[in-house]
């Protein structure tokens, strides 16, 4: 099983991803835990198998004995990222004065929308994209307007161009909500990609809001580039968080950053937002990014094996399932329409259509793993499933293993 060898510190020893036992995984109420039986493997939300990193989890209990349980207060968050951003990423021209804390990146990206969009005006979504993107912003009002990815599964200039073009026949703001890293893809966006993205927005007055949660989860071979670092970004918005890399989803905290021509739209953000997070989510993901490099790193020392392990198993278990290596995130987006399975979408008597369709429901059913079925992810979705191998090579291997007993 390819986990990471052992090293002279005796690093892979600590590899997250292997320090928790099924049981007690299993002892956990979070979603991914509680939505299926227990028979069932859980690949299929964003959430990790790993504990907390320890200066977070030393933070959290600090704060706890202290009864430190009020309102947040100041801008560590914003220099925390900022720090990190700059450490990581070469972000050297991060404002704090720019930033405004947020509960998380779904209600950060909503409230961004509303700032510089009308009700009834077009959000464009690369598709297939995270499924919120959709339901949020139809929900605050906006519609949705598809740009599907190229057949590379990168964003296609053309697609975009001419969903901008649409966009902008529509309504009088459109905007772009932007996933970088790109999730289910894992495909991290390249610095001229994402130059062409923003002239193409300057071009047709497209403000973009960049969701750039799994930034920090970036593997060997792909580099990081921050949306508001790129030339013609001035008037977009980043949203960054810890929640993803440091599985803190349920403490709410985002952070919602600027460009230099943006800051102004951002002032204009109410203020009953910024009571949203958490004061307690506020200490997680500071101490994240202030004291949790090294353990990301080990972290991502673990996933980059699961990465390969990965391709090991889907080529000895489902060889007809091809496999595109993530370059970042922890999600790996499985083509299986060379399967066959019927991928109607079943509705039930009030029209509601199943989260769990085709593929995702053979391999529920008949092999007991959850995965993220394809077609809630929109356009392009559908045949697909997403596996999130954020989880021990044990478990892994034990779900690819039966997801292969089950199309044989
Ligand atoms: C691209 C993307 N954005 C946002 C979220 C949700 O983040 P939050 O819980 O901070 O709203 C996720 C969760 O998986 C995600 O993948």
């Amino acid at each position: 099983m390819a986990s990471p060898g052992p090293s002279a510190d005796g690093s892979a020893a600590r590899n997250p991803l292997t320090l928790l036992t099924l049981d007690a995984l299993r002892q956990r109420t979070s979603v991914k835990w509680r939505m299926f039986p227990p028979d069932v493997l859980p690949l299929w939300v964003a959430e990790m198998d790993v504990p907390l990193a320890p200066p977070v989890a030393d933070a959290l209990r600090r704060a706890v004995d202290l009864g430190d349980t009020g309102y947040s207060y100041g801008t560590a968050y914003a220099e925390a990222i900022g720090d990190f951003a700059a450490r990581r990423w070469g972000w050297r021209d991060f404002r704090v004065a720019h930033t405004s804390v947020v509960p998380d990146v779904m209600m950060g990206a909503v409230e961004l929308l509303r700032l510089v969009t009308d009700p009834g005006d077009a959000v464009v979504v690369c598709s297939p994209v995270y499924p919120p993107f959709y339901a949020f912003v139809t929900h605050a009002d906006r519609r949705v307007v598809e740009a599907p990815l190229g057949p590379d599964r990168r964003m296609d200039p053309a697609a975009l161009d001419e969903a901008f073009r649409r966009a902008r026949a529509h309504g009088r703001r459109p905007a772009f909500l932007l996933c970088n890293p790109h999730n289910p893809t894992g495909v991290v966006h390249r610095r001229e990609e994402l130059e062409t993205v923003a002239a193409l927005a300057d071009r047709h007055g497209v403000r973009v809001v960049s969701d750039e949660i799994h930034a920090p989860l970036v593997l060997p071979g792909a580099q990081f580039t921050p949306y508001l670092t790129v030339a013609g970004a001035e008037n977009a918005f980043a949203l960054v968080s810890a929640s993803k890399a440091w599985n803190l989803a349920g403490l709410k905290a985002a952070l919602a950053v600027a460009g230099p021509q943006a800051v102004a739209d951002l002032r204009r953000m109410p203020e009953e937002v910024s009571h949203g997070p958490s004061h307690l989510g506020v200490i997680a993901h500071t101490v994240a990014f202030r004291e949790g490099g090294p353990w990301l790193d080990l972290l991502l020392d673990g996933l980059d094996a699961n990465r390969a392990l990965l391709a090991t198993l889907l080529a000895k278990h489902l060889p007809s399932v091809p496999y595109h290596r993530p370059e970042g995130t922890y999600l790996a987006w499985l083509d299986c329409t060379e399967l066959g399975v019927d991928t109607e979408q079943p509705a039930d008597d009030t029209g509601v259509v199943s989260d769990v369709a085709g593929p995702a429901k053979l391999f529920l059913d008949h092999a007991r793993v959850a995965l993220s079925s394809g077609h809630v992810f929109g356009t392009g979705g559908t045949g697909f499933v997403r596996l999130n191998f954020a989880t021990s090579p044990a478990i892994l291997t034990e779900a690819v293993i039966r997801m292969g007993d089950a199309v044989r």
